[in-house]
C-alpha cells in the first residue's frame, strides 16, 4: 500500500518523501513540476537509495490524475500540491482560488471514489493573520489576510464539511509555522523558481555573493531589536510531523488540526547574526521600510501536535542556518559543474 504525496517535488513535499521512504513506506509522487525541478527525483533516489514513483500531472485534469488512483494501491495521501506565494496571490487571486481550491476537491473526490479516507493536509500559520496574541494555540482566531492564506482557510473549512458528510474520513491538517533549513545531506532544499520572498533563501544568496545585501525589511517594530520575529522550524522537523499525522489518522477517525512550530521565536536580525556565527561568512544588510503585510511577532504554540501526535520539533537555528548554507554551496558547485562541462 503507498502512499499518493501531492507536490512531492517541491521543498517540503521532497523532505516528506525522503522521511518516509526511509521509514519504509512506499511513495507514490504527483507534481506538475510548476514550482520544482526533475532533478529532485534523482536526489530523492541519492539520498534514500530507495525507489518510488512519479507522475508529473497537472491535478486539475481528473482523468489524468485518476490514472494515479485507478494504477496504483493508495492508503493514504499527503496533500502538498498548491501555489503558496502570497504577494503573486494578491496579484492573481482567481489563479489562487481556482488551482489550490479544484486541485483539492478533485482530490477529494477521487478519494471518495477509491474510497481512500486517511487525509494530510498541508496548511499554514498564514491562516491566523495577525495573531491576538502569542504564543498561537490551535484555537487562536483565523483571519487569512491573502489569497493565499485564505484558500488554505478555505480547503480546511471543506475538509471539515467533507468529515461531517462521512465521518469515516482521518483528516490532519498541519499548520506549518516557518520552515527553513535543508536536508543533511545539502542534495534537496528551498530552491524558489526566481528571486526567493522568504528570508532564509534570501540569506544564503547574499552568502553567495548572488545578491550585494540583505534588505531587512523595517527594524521599528515593538521586539527585542525592532525586527520581526517569527518560529523557524527545520523542514526536516515538518516532514517527521507528516509521518507522525499519518499514524494517528491510520489509528482513529476524525478531523485534526495541529500546530508544526518549535514554540520559539527568533528575529531577522537574531537569524542574521546565527548565519554567520555557523557558517562564518558575513551577511551585508540594510533596514529598509517594513513590508505590508508583516505582523511583528509570530510564533506557535506546539503542545497539542506534541501531546497527540507525539511529535515535537528537535534541531535548533543553528543546524537550520549550518543545512541552508551547505544547500546553497551544493547548488553553486552543482551550477559550476554545468558550466565547466
Ligand atoms: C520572515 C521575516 C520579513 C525577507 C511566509 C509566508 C507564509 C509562510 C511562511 C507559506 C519577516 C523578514 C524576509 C527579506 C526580511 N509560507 N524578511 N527580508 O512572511 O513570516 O511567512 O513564509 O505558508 O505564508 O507569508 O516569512 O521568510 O517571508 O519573512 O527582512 O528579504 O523576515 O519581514 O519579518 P513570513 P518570510
Amino acid at each position: 500500500m503507498a502512499i499518493l504525496v501531492t507536490g512531492g517535488m517541491g521543498y517540503i513535499g521532497s523532505h516528506t518523501c525522503v522521511e518516509l521512504l526511509n521509514a519504509g513506506y512506499e511513495v507514490v509522487i504527483v507534481d506538475n513540476l510548476s514550482n520544482s525541478k526533475i532533478e529532485v527525483l534523482q536526489n530523492i533516489q541519492d539520498i534514500t537509495g530507495k525507489g518510488f514513483k512519479f507522475y508529473k500531472i497537472n491535478m486539475l485534469e481528473k482523468d489524468s490524475l485518476e490514472r494515479v488512483f485507478h494504477e496504483n494501491e493508495i492508503d493514504a495521501v499527503i496533500h502538498f500540491a498548491g501555489l503558496k506565494s502570497v504577494e503573486e496571490s494578491v496579484l492573481h487571486p482567481l489563479l489562487y482560488y481556482k488551482n489550490n481550491l479544484m486541485s483539492t476537491i478533485t482530490l477529494c473526490e477521487l478519494m471518495q471514489k477509491y474510497q481512500i479516507k486517511n487525509l494530510v493536509f498541508s496548511s499554514s500559520a498564514t491562516v491566523y493573520g495577525i495573531p491576538e496574541k502569542v504564543p498561537i494555540s490551535e484555537e487562536s482566531q483565523l483571519q487569512a489576510k491573502s489569497p493565499y492564506g485564505r484558500t488554505k482557510l478555505m480547503i480546511e473549512e471543506i475538509l471539515e464539511d467533507v468529515h461531517q458528510a462521512d465521518q469515516q474520513w482521518s483528516i490532519s491538517i498541519l499548520r506549518y509555522f516557518n520552515p527553513i533549513g535543508a536536508h543533511e545531506s545539502g542534495k534537496i532544499g528551498e530552491d524558489p523558481l526566481g528571486r526567493p520572498n522568504n528570508l532564509m533563501p534570501t540569506i544564503t544568496k547574499v552568502a553567495a555573493r548572488k545578491y550585494n545585501i540583505l534588505h531587512v525589511f523595517g527594524n521599528n517594530y515593538p521586539t527585542i531589536d525592532g525586527t520581526c520575529i517569527r518560529d523557524y522550524i527545520h523542514v526536516t522537523d515538518i516532514a517527521n510531523g507528516h509521518i507522525k499525522a499519518l499514524k494517528k489518522n491510520k489509528n482513529s477517525s476524525g478531523i485534526h488540526t495541529y500546530n508544526l512550530g518549535t514554540g520559539k521565536g527568533y528575529s531577522v536580525l537574531e537569524i542574521i547574526s546565527s548565519f554567520e556565527k555557523v557558517t562564518g561568512v558575513h551577511i551585508p544588510y540594510q533596514i529598509i521600510a517594513p513590508r505590508s503585510g508583516d505582523v511583528a511577532v509570530c510564533y506557535a504554540n506546539p503542545t497539542k501536535a506534541e501531546k497527540e501526535l507525539g511529535w515535537k520539533a528537535r534541531k535548533e537555528i543553528d543546524e537550520m542556518c549550518m543545512d541552508s548554507w551547505r544547500w546553497e554551496v551544493n547548488k553553486m558547485n552543482d551550477d559550476l559543474n554545468k558550466v565547466n562541462v
